[in-house]
């Protein structure tokens, strides 16, 4: 028996093939269920007890030598694909795939892009933040039901570790290391607990924007978002601004511009009433810049927040937020011309 597997890896040491079909022909010769090493399996019951264990190490061995073998054989014809024989230099080239920026990329950078026209420049923060930089220096009080409005991902409690629901923490961070004047704005990704649907998502990304100065009053706030609003949609856009709250500002409202799919007449996106919500806004409540180590018998500012998802869907009228997360090259494929 012992003799028989020798001679049969030898016989295994020298296999070739030209391709893969052969391969396959070898595998199924030895590899197989009626193969040559299988079929050794089979006489392996009539080995004497005290030969056992040395036979069945050795075909063992072999099988795995013969699986190694044959799979060599089968590489080597792979990498031989470039062989100069099917060459063919005439043949004229395929085309390189250019990617596409993401739309929500796109829409990011032209909002950042206006905003440094009016003399903001970036800054970004962590998503993975405290308590106290989400909510407790944004005057959320610890038992306002304020905290609710926005469905946290809590990753430790104590000591308290979650993950940022809105960009606004930005504002606390940069508040804390720099004095005014401060004139930033801050895009990134924040995440709720949300079902996720065609309405909703359990992150999406947001711009937030902060001016504080001496003397910045609710007029800067309306003429900058008034400019902002034109320059993303189109010039004769209207603005409208309802009265709101956020713990954050004092007072705050929502800014509303004329719907600009159906250009104020009514259609669905607008559920018909000409106008669509794209910000919250506000005058930094003094509490704010306290807690952050501002003076705010000094200075005063203002602070405005959209989601970039929502303003892509205005340029866009993209229908599902999924297919801002799924990069289906379908759908990436349609903002080749927005660039
Ligand atoms: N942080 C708010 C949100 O996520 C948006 C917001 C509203 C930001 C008003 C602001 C603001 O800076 O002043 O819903």
């Amino acid at each position: 028996m012992l003799n028989k597997i020798k001679s049969l890896r030898e016989e295994v040491a020298t296999l070739t093939a030209s391709n893969a079909e052969e391969v396959e022909q070898l595998r199924i010769k030895y590899l197989s269920k009626k193969g040559a090493v299988s079929m050794l399996m089979n006489d392996f019951r009539n080995v004497p007890a005290e030969e056992k264990r040395a036979v069945g190490q050795a075909i063992n061995e072999l099988k795995n030598f013969t699986t190694d073998r044959i799979n060599e054989l089968r590489e080597a014809l792979d990498s031989n694909d470039g062989d100069m024989d099917g060459l063919d230099l005439t043949r004229t080239a395929s085309e390189i795939r250019l990617g596409t920026r993401h739309p929500l990329s796109l829409v990011r950078e032209e909002i950042i892009s206006i905003f440094s026209r009016l003399g903001f420049t970036v800054a970004e923060g962590p998503e993975i933040e405290d308590d106290w930089h989400v909510f407790g220096a944004l005057n959320f009080a610890e038992d306002h039901p304020a905290r609710d409005m926005q469905d946290t991902f809590f990753i430790q409690r104590s000591p308290d570790v979650l993950l940022r629901t809105h960009t606004s923490s930005v504002q606390s961070r940069v508040m804390e290391r720099t004095q005014p004047p401060i004139r930033i704005v801050c895009p990134g990704r924040v995440y709720r607990n949300e079902a996720i649907s065609a309405r909703a998502h359990c992150f999406f990304h947001q711009v937030e924007a902060l001016y504080i100065d001496k003397n910045v009053s609710f007029a800067d706030l309306k003429q900058t978002l008034l400019y902002f609003a034109r320059e993303m949609f189109d010039s004769n856009t209207k603005i409208r601004l309802r009265p709101s709250y956020f713990p954050f500002t004092e007072p705050s409202a929502e800014m509303d511009i004329s719907c600009n799919i159906c250009g104020g007449k009514g259609c669905s996106f607008c559920k018909h009433t000409g106008w669509v919500e794209i910000l919250g806004c506000g005058m930094v409540d003094p509490n704010v810049l306290e807690a952050c180590g501002i003076d705010s018998k000094v200075y005063s500012g203002f602070a405005l927040g959209m989601g970039i998802e929502r303003i892509t869907n205005l340029k866009y009228q993209v229908k599902d937020l999924r297919m801002f997360s799924e990069n289906d090259v379908r759908f990436l494929d349609e903002f080749t011309a927005a660039h």
